[in-house]
């Protein structure tokens, strides 16, 4: 039989700094009505000079690590780190995060699928599982994104914040609560100019050759906002159809947290009731690869997620990137999100 994966910690991360709607009026030709009409946004968090993804990524991991008491033996035998700002262009940021935990020499490695990283985490986590080749897993999402930000793009500006989700996966039964239970991957990257920062990589090495604006991250907002809302509701359907649910059947659908609209929309398109939609994006705005894993730590703390519960997770990003999963939630005690210094 199939080994299954189980979901055995979650932990979440924000850095201490707050953007408020406030912060960005007086930075930029906006109005805080214009910013939680069009975004359900009211803050963000950014990260202090001198903090990058690990940092961010290590103290989601600990409340990970630490929401996984009953364990026992050696802690992780893998470490997955999505994230599209790593802390250098090379080498990977998941080795250094797994040194920094103290988890020896065990294989680490970076994937980059922009808002849909996590949930390629998940299944690559899960397939390795299932192949035997690691046994308890675990898969961070980590990103500071506001250093790619463009510092004149209000719109931009507007959405995204830093910060870091992690969750412990572990070999189980698919009867077990916690049990992952099926996943959609897709990708298109016909539309890769939608999302992206033009300049910096093999193709345009030279950021100086490049116009001011090629250097920092750009997105077609409204573009985007068609292709999420598509794609997100698509794979969520596919998703739901490998784990053999029909969308009466969802406890919890916790998208990515990308607009509160697009959250809504996918929801009705669903056909999901409105509160059955789990949003924490109102406090933390879009955090890229972390935004998956951090609101799923947050409904967990809250209450909102319970023992057994069927929980879908739908996401769409940057390549473009696209993906779903599907499973149960365990029994576990969440500590509030974590705040404060870094380890
Ligand atoms: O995480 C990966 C997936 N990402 C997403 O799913 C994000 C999807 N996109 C969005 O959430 C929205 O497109 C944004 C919130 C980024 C922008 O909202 P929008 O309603 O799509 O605005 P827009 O880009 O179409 O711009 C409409 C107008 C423009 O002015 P004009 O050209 O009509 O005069 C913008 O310049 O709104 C203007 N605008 C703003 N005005 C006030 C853009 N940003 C702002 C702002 N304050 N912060």
């Amino acid at each position: 039989m199939r080994r299954s994966s189980v979901i055995a910690g979650i932990g979440g991360y924000t850095p201490d700094q707050v953007i408020t709607n406030a912060d960005l009026c007086r930075r930029f030709d906006t109005t805080q009505e214009w910013i939680v009409s069009r975004t359900g946004i009211s803050t963000r968090h950014r990260v202090a000079p001198g903090q990058s993804t690990s940092d961010l990524a290590v103290a989601a991991a600990q409340a990970a690590l630490e929401s996984a008491v009953d364990l026992g033996g050696p802690a992780v035998d893998l470490v997955i780190l999505a994230t599209t700002t790593p802390d250098r262009p090379c080498p990977a940021t998941a080795p250094l995060v797994a040194a920094r935990l103290g988890l020896d020499t065990i294989p680490a490695f970076d994937l980059s699928a922009v808002c849909s990283g996590f949930v390629y985490a998940l299944s690559v986590a899960d397939g390795m599982i299932a192949a035997g080749t690691a046994r308890r897993v675990l898969v961070i999402g980590a990103d500071a994104f506001t250093t790619i930000l463009n510092p004149g793009d209000r719109a931009t500006a507007t959405v995204f914040g830093d910060g870091a989700g992690a969750m412990v996966l572990r070999a189980g039964e698919a009867g077990e609560p916690g049990a992952l239970l099926g996943f959609d991957l897709g990708a298109d990257g016909n539309q890769a100019d939608l999302i992206t920062v033009a300049a910096g990589g093999s193709a345009r090495p030279d950021p100086r050759e490049a116009d001011e604006a090629d250097r920092w991250f750009a997105m077609r907002g409204q573009a985007v906002y068609r292709h999420a809302v598509l794609r997100m509701t698509e794979t969520a359907r596919a998703a739901m159809a490998v784990a053999g649910w029909q969308p009466n059947e969802v406890d919890r659908l916790v998208a990515h947290q990308a607009n509160a609209r697009i959250l809504t929309t996918v929801g009705a398109e669903l056909e999901i009731p409105p509160d059955r939609v789990y949003s924490n994006i109102t406090n933390v705005g879009n955090t890229v690869a972390a935004s998956v894993p951090l609101a799923l730590a947050d409904a967990a703390a809250a209450g909102v997620l319970r023992r057994g519960d069927r929980v879908l997770v739908s996401a769409f990003g940057g390549g473009t990137t696209w993906g779903a999963a599907a499973f149960t939630w365990p029994e576990l005690a969440v500590a509030a999100r974590t705040k404060g210094d870094l380890p």
